[in-house]
């Protein structure tokens, strides 16, 4: 058996609130092989974006493993943390957070300037992604002169610059109209051929059901489902 690019174990995430204990994730635990594509999905509030954090290295569990590529997350430090985060995981976000001042082609460099990575190289790589996604002609733009699907795939080159194994989106079509959010999506199912493993948080039902598998977040518990297969019609 392959060694699983992501393996979580009965992992808990509790919030303190006031004086109440929120438990959102209880005794999680969920493998990833390489080269898949996942869909979370789960009524608002249910702890996707807090799993997301997790599976992201954002924020650490109470408790339980996490081995990310084969290493163990809770024994690295905050630093070690951040440089795995860099070089396995390229993050999409609902709103996209590219900033307002930088062109698409700069927005895209920025992940590898925080490397180091010399300005021809950078410039070079962006191009590279901006193409991938369908955007060259727009690289000189600014966000304000592009629409929101424009923005998002300016957003997933950024995320793909550094060719981190691992794509992690949250809502990544929440903010965009149906024929957009498909363009997207096509442009993901495109990044999982070539190999990318991708985790698609989402509560549009016609996004989650075009994953390899559909995991539901409820209660703090997960649960695996074949959409298709049970007849599932809803995300929430
Ligand atoms: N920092 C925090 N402190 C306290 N409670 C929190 C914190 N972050 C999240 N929560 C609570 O944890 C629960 C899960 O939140 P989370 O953001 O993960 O939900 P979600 O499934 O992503 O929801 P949505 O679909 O609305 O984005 C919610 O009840 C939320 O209020
Ligand atoms: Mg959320």
């Amino acid at each position: 058996m392959t060694t699983p690019i992501i393996e979580i174990e009965n992992m808990t995430k509790t919030y303190q609130l006031g004086g109440d204990v929120v438990h959102v994730l209880s005794n999680v635990s969920l493998r990833i092989e390489k080269g898949d594509f996942l869909a979370i999905v789960g009524p608002s509030g249910s702890g996707k974006s807090t799993f997301m954090n997790m599976l992201g290295c954002l924020d650490r569990p109470d408790s339980g493993s996490y081995f990310l590529d084969g290493r163990e997350i809770a024994r690295l430090n905050d630093n070690e943390l951040a440089v795995i985060r860099n070089e396995k995981i390229g993050f999409i976000f609902q709103n996209f957070y590219l900033l307002p001042r930088l062109t698409a082609l700069e927005n895209v460099e920025l992940p590898l300037l925080y490397r180091g990575v010399k300005t021809k190289e950078r410039q070079k790589k962006a191009y590279e992604c901006l193409e991938q996604v369908g955007l060259l002609e727009r690289a000189h733009h600014l966000p304000s002169q592009l629409s929101g699907g424009q923005q998002q795939r300016v957003a997933i080159a950024r995320a793909l610059v550094g060719n981190p194994p691992i794509l992690l989106a949250d809502e990544p079509t929440g903010a965009l109209d149906s024929k957009t959010s498909q363009e997207i999506i096509n442009i993901m199912k495109g990044l999982n051929e070539q190999g990318h493993t991708i985790i698609i948080i989402t509560h549009d039902w016609e996004v989650a059901k075009q994953a390899k598998r559909i995991v539901r977040i409820q209660d703090g518990h997960l649960f695996e489902s074949r959409g298709d297969l049970v007849g599932i019609s809803s995300v929430d």
